[in-house]
């Protein structure tokens, strides 16, 4: 025992010993960014970084206490603020300290601080700042799903994890890290880490793209975003249209995401086509939302724009690995031949919910994306 005890004084004098040795630095991220650049720039534009601080949350907490009780406001604010290590939002050692949970979902993570930091390598190696150690929990979709798993307060349902499951993706392997934080080039994982040896690192995508506009930020972060978010929402959701035997046309979507299109907080999110048909003459016939994606909350049976205001909703999302088509018969104030462009949108907050929330100044922070487009010839 006491040689073994020897052994490990000797390999690391300074800092106990790397795979026990928990966390020493400042737990928030803003400390852990002064080593970590470039994983600490990533998340700092990312939605984990804000978790808190969105207008539409905000917006939705006041009318959470009115409709469903001050218990349930506490309820969105426990997950999207845990307040792990004390940051703010969703911070590093939300994953890098997690340690288990005390059931699925709801947010019932456990971070341990005194734990070593997980990572992804077997090869770790010690920091004054922490001890280091391979955690399988890190690159599992149960960390992720701890949080992406809500059922509740009032009428909030995000099965996220249990989609997942279900998935051709997870059969084939696929994590949500794994579409959610690709690859990047290798490098330097920490200030002077690169030292003597020159080591580089696997590395991946700290800034978790999804569909959430970065509210408030530049002109050109949001762009940036943008195209992020159109690049995510085109590699998964597949457009396809043809031609069919009345001269109309077959729209058929395909799901190739890990879980639901949308998934999460779906009452907010809208996927749709337009469809434009256009004849020799260059006269146009247009049909919008020939399909339409996105839950909708019903009160009495009719649409509202509040899943406060709702006393039901109607899910309307397409499963992982499931198709869906729809037909659109041609316009008869055309006539042939005609065209066919079919366009497949995206839009993270439908303005009326924005709206209802009193947020309509913020709809130009939402932009409309273009994730597919089809031309088909009628002859
Ligand atoms: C004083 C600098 C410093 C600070 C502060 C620091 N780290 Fe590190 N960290 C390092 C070094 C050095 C490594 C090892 C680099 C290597 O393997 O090339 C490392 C490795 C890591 C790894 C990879 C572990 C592995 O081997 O798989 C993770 C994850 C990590 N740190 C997270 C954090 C988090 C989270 C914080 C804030 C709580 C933090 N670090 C604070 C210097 C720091
Ligand atoms: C939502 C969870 C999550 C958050 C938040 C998060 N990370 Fe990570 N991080 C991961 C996962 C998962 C991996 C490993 C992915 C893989 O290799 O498959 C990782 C990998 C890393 C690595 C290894 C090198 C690399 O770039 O892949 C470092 C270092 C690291 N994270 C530091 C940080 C720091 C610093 C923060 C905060 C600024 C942070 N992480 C926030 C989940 C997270
Ligand atoms: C501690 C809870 C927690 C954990 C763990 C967590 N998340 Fe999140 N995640 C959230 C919350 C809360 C939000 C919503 C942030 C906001 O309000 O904008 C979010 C947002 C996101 C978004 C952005 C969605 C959008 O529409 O822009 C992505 C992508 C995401 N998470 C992926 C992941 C992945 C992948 C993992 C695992 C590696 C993970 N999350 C782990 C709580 C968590
Ligand atoms: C095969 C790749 C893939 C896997 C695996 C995957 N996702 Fe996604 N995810 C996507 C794509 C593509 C989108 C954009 C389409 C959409 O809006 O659903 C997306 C969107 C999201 C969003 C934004 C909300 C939305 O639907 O608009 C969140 C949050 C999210 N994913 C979390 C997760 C979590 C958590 C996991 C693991 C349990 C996961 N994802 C697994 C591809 C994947
Ligand atoms: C157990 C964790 C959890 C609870 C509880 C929770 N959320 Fe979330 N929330 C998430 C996750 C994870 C996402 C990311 C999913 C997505 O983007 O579709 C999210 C995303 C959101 C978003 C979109 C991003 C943003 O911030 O604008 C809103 C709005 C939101 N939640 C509101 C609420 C409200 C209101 C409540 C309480 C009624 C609540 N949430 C309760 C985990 C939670």
């Amino acid at each position: 025992m006491a040689l073994v005890v020897g052994v490990v004084a000797v390999f690391f004098p300074a800092c106990g010993d790397a795979h026990t040795q928990g966390v020493t630095s400042d737990p928030r991220a803003s400390s852990c960014a002064s080593c970590h650049t470039t994983q600490a720039d990533a998340w700092s534009s990312s939605r984990h970084a804000k978790s808190q601080g969105s207008p539409v949350f905000q917006a939705l907490l006041p009318r959470v206490a009115a409709a469903w009780g001050d218990d349930a406001r506490a309820r969105c604010v426990s997950c999207h603020a845990p307040k792990h290590g004390g940051d703010d939002g969703i911070g590093c050692v939300s994953c890098h300290a997690a340690s288990g949970n005390t059931g699925e979902g709801e947010g019932k993570l456990l971070v341990n601080l005194d734990a070593p930091v997980s990572g992804p390598f077997d090869d770790a190696i010690a920091t004054p700042a922490h001890g280091s150690r391979r955690y399988d929990l890190l690159e599992s979709p149960v960390l992720c799903g701890t949080c992406h798993q809500v059922t509740g307060p009032g009428l909030l349902y995000e099965p996220t994890l249990t989609e997942y499951r279900a998935s051709p993706a997870a059969a084939g392997g696929r994590t949500c890290a794994s579409c959610h934080m690709p690859a990047i080039d290798p490098g330097p994982i920490a200030a002077g880490s690169a030292g003597a040896e020159g080591r580089l690192r696997a590395r991946v995508n700290h800034r978790f793209v999804g569909v959430d506009p970065p509210w408030d930020a530049p002109v050109d972060v949001r762009a940036e975003a943008a195209k992020d978010s159109a690049a995510l929402l085109s590699s998964a959701i597949i457009l396809d249209a043809v031609a069919s035997a009345d001269h109309g046309v077959d729209v058929t979507l395909t799901n190739d995401a890990g879980h639901a299109v949308p998934t999460g907080v779906t009452f907010l999110r809208r996927i749709w086509a337009d469809v434009v048909f256009t004849d020799a003459t260059g006269k146009q016939a247009t049909h919008d939302a020939v399909v339409m994606l996105g839950a909708i909350p019903t009160s009495a049976g009719a649409p509202v724009a509040l899943v406060t205001d709702a006393d039901a909703v109607t899910p309307n999302v397409l499963a992982p690995g499931a198709s869906m088509s729809v037909h659109v018969a041609p316009p008869s104030e055309l006539s042939l031949p005609v065209s066919a462009v079919v366009r497949l949108r995206a839009r993270a907050i439908d303005p009326g919910t924005l709206a209802a929330l009193g947020l309509a100044a913020l709809a130009d922070q939402v932009p409309t994306h273009d994730v597919g487009t089809v031309h088909v010839v009628l002859r």
